[in-house]
């Protein structure tokens, strides 16, 4: 199986666009039969091992939360830091199989999981950051817009995204300095090159801090100087939308390192604008982000530096 992987992004690499959509496609029916993987044998090396790892994982936490989407009973749903911050009975199971698909081949790297079960308090170059189920209220309410997301950093930077959509099959890939993929084919921001004519997503933070008002008043304001701003409920996913140049620009204040670390290379690595909102250096670990393709990007900073709630760093 994990030869597999390796050989999409030695393709990725060479071009070959058709041979791309072969292997990745060869790679989903894999799954189903395993016995066909042993004949792909061949040695890997980083960061591409890490990639198709990271790739194998997501594949399998995405195929545990298909399976209880719509079909949860509410004795598998609790709440976290308030009433409306949601777990699942599928977040917890994702999160199992993505972390013993990693352990398996890389014993020794830090994870910092969203539902606990990794090991953030151990520090090594490599650090996994994982999002076992992102969407996790969309996912309650059986809405179709929820993904998994794992992102890798080497010495805190993004080296590997990879964001799987189990409802659509959508698998958005990236390694630092290669280029942002979508099942295989390469992705790019889009070309779109005023505000008004782009369509835009957010997000809110469960919790209410002052941040909200600012977030409140972006989405007023973007509102109407767009074609309109969605609130699509998973940043990971949100993210490779703009990569993917399906939409615009995201932003959100509160994010966790796991919503980000993997889509905001993916956005990187497709061309676009990643910063904090009021652009200052992106920093993962801030939670505030502002990604958007290059085009439109000085102009979106603008118009949120000119509002008085969100013009402290
Ligand atoms: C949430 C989603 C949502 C965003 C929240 C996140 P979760 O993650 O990404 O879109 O607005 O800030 O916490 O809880 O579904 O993993
Ligand atoms: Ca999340
Ligand atoms: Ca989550």
């Amino acid at each position: 199986m994990s030869q597999l992987l390796i050989s999409i992004v030695r393709l990725q690499h060479f071009g070959g666009t058709f041979l791309r959509f072969l292997f990745i496609n060869l790679i989903f029916y894999s799954y189903s039969k395993p016995k066909l993987l042993a004949k792909f044998e061949f040695m890997s090396t980083n960061p591409q091992e890490i990639l198709q790892i990271a790739i194998k994982a997501a594949i399998r936490g995405g195929r545990i939360i298909k399976q209880y989407w719509g079909d949860l009973e509410s004795s598998q749903v609790e709440s976290k830091s308030s009433w409306r911050d949601l777990v699942t009975v599928a977040d917890k199971k994702s999160e199992e199989i993505i972390l013993k698909t990693i352990k398996a081949k890389f014993p020794d790297h830090t994870i910092i999981s969203e539902e606990g079960g990794g090991n953030k308090e151990i520090t090594t170059e490599y650090k996994w950051a994982i999002d076992p189920l992102d969407g996790t209220t969309n996912f309650r309410h059986s809405y179709p817009f929820f993904c998994v997301s794992i992102g890798v950093l080497k010495n805190d930077k993004p080296l590997v995204g990879v964001v799987y959509d189990p409802i659509r099959d959508e698998l958005f890939t990236a390694i630092e300095g290669q280029g942002a993929y979508l099942n295989g084919r390469p992705i790019q921001t889009s070309k779109v090159s005023s505000l008004k004519e782009s369509l835009l997503v957010t997000g809110f933070a469960y919790s209410v801090s002052a941040l909200q008002e600012c977030s409140m008043e972006l989405f007023k304001k973007f509102n109407f100087l767009t074609h309109g701003v969605r609130r699509d409920g998973a940043a990971a996913l949100d993210l490779c939308y703009v990569a993917a140049g399906r939409l615009e620009a995201f932003w959100e204040y509160g994010l966790n390192i796991w919503d980000i670390a993997a889509g905001a290379l993916i956005v990187q690595e497709a061309g676009g604008h990643i910063s904090g909102p009021l652009n200052e250096d992106f920093d993962l670990f801030n939670g505030k982000i502002l990604a958007s393709n290059k085009t439109i990007a000085a102009e979106l900073i603008d118009q949120i530096s000119e509002n008085q709630k969100c013009a402290t760093p």
